[in-house]
């Protein structure tokens, strides 16, 4: 047996030739593949540095949806159960307080629903988790994207031929837009105009129904404050982009021949309300023990509100999509007069914010600590009050609930939703 010496040099020379020979052929084909197992390497690290920097980039849009399974939701959800007539509804903001509500109304009367929503964090995003459970457990589907993203709502059009779109994503609130104005832009201008390049293209045209706000009345002092009346004032960005809104949605109706009708709803509140309102706020702040910020307009005039009841809103909403007429045009292009409208959505009894304060203190059995402040100059307005007469004459809209009764079911709802735990509260 060769000792380990020969093995690495053998005794003859011949040998050690054919030996060495075959030792660099053996390392120059070792090193060959080691070489291409690098280049294979290197090629497969930098494929996936390129995917993730693609991803990185599109993630806001095209992380979360598409697939068979995700089709199949979405026509699943999109399909109208009712024996006559019947709508397929695609609602937008479908995980937020109004969305959630007008969606569970529509699935229950058998319209078929499929909710867009991008769950930001403009407030607790569990909260619009919670609601897109309760909506799951319905068998509504809701997307999660943002309107931005015109590839998304393309593909939702083409494998569900929407009738309507409910429009109630936006960004919401009005001092907010002091800290972040470019979210309004993003949602309520950019997002809006999205959604509309895609519905005027698609064919049919689906009729939209769409949020405006009471806040489009700004600095208008005539009350109640009628569709009629100036709505140039705007004392809020936020305002301003509802404002542009109706402008924008006038131009696609104009041009392409979209059914647009705009909803100004004033202050909506109720369970699964918005934690950033003003009702909700003073909950927690009056469960926990803490002081409430009440505001007071000038001369120390208490500020009031045409607080809206959301199940009176609801019934609004789908009164509006049920007599929306049909859009006029098709792929772009318009085929003659479309109907363009816009309503009043309050309740026509405004109601003094330290009103609703003792409301809240009767049904929570707990005194406020109220601190008075003067309002300052951040958007808020001194009063809203609704002349809702346009909406009652054209699908019979009357709301039958005050702000006493609905507190009690928001207070109701909101002990059932948090616990009596303080600490969670
Ligand atoms: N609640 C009120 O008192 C009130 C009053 C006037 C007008 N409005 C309008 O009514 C509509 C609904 O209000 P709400 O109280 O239910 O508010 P909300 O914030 O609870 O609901 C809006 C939903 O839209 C979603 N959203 C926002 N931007 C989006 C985007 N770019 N893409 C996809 N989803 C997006 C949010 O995540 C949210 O879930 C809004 O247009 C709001 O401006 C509400």
């Amino acid at each position: 047996m060769p000792s380990l010496e020969e093995e690495l040099f053998p005794s003859t020379p011949g040998k050690f030739k054919d030996r060495n020979r075959h030792f660099h052929r053996c390392f120059a084909s070792t090193s060959t593949m080691f070489l291409w197992a690098l280049f294979l390497i290197a090629l497969t690290a930098s494929y996936l540095c390129f995917q993730s920097f693609m991803d990185s980039g599109n993630r806001y849009f095209t992380a979360t949806w598409g697939g068979h399974h995700w089709e199949k939701n979405v026509i699943n959800s999109a399909q109208i159960r009712r024996s006559h007539g019947g709508m397929s509804v695609l609602v937008t903001g479908a995980a937020g307080f109004v969305g959630s509500h007008v969606s569970l109304a529509l699935k229950k009367r058998g319209d078929g629903v499929v909710g867009i929503d991008n769950f930001n964090n403009y407030y607790d995003p569990s909260l619009k988790k919670a609601r897109k459970n309760l909506l799951n457990q319905n068998s509504i589907f809701i997307v999660d994207g943002d309107i931005n993203d015109s590839k998304l709502l393309v593909k939702l059009f083409d494998i569900a031929r929407f009738t309507h779109v409910m429009h109630l994503a936006a960004q919401a609130g009005v001092r907010y837009a002091m800290e972040n104005p470019g979210s309004y832009i993003h949602s309520n201008i950019a997002g809006l105009v999205t959604l509309l390049e895609v519905c005027k293209n698609s064919n049919p045209q689906p009729a939209i129904v769409w949020a405006s706000s009471s806040s489009v009345y700004g600095l208008n002092e005539k009350v109640p404050f009628s569709e009629s009346d100036r709505t140039d004032q705007p004392a809020s960005l936020y305002a301003a982009t509802k404002k542009a809104g109706e402008e924008i949605t006038h131009t696609y109706n104009h041009i392409y021949g979209l059914s647009i009708t705009g909803l100004r709803f004033f202050t909506v509140y109720g369970p699964w309300g918005r934690p950033d309102m003003a009702y909700f706020s003073f909950t927690r702040n009056i469960l926990q023990g803490k002081p409430i910020t009440v505001y007071r307009g000038k001369n120390r005039v208490d500020l009031a509100r045409d607080f809206t009841y959301i199940d009176d809103v609801v019934k609004g909403c789908i009164g509006s999509l049920d007599t929306s007429g049909k859009s006029t045009g098709s792929g772009g292009k318009k085929r003659g007069p479309a109907p363009y409208r816009i309503f009043n959505l309050g309740n026509t009894s405004p109601v003094t914010v330290p009103m609703m304060v003792a409301m809240l203190e009767k049904h929570l059995k707990v005194k406020a600590k109220k601190n008075f402040v003067v309002m300052p100059g951040n958007g808020d307005v001194p009063f809203t009050h609704a002349n809702i007469s346009s909406a009652r004459k054209e699908f019979g809209y009357k709301p039958t609930t005050d702000l006493q009764t609905g507190l009690k079911k928001f207070v109701k709802w909101y002990l059932s939703y948090y616990g009596y735990d303080q600490g969670k509260l």
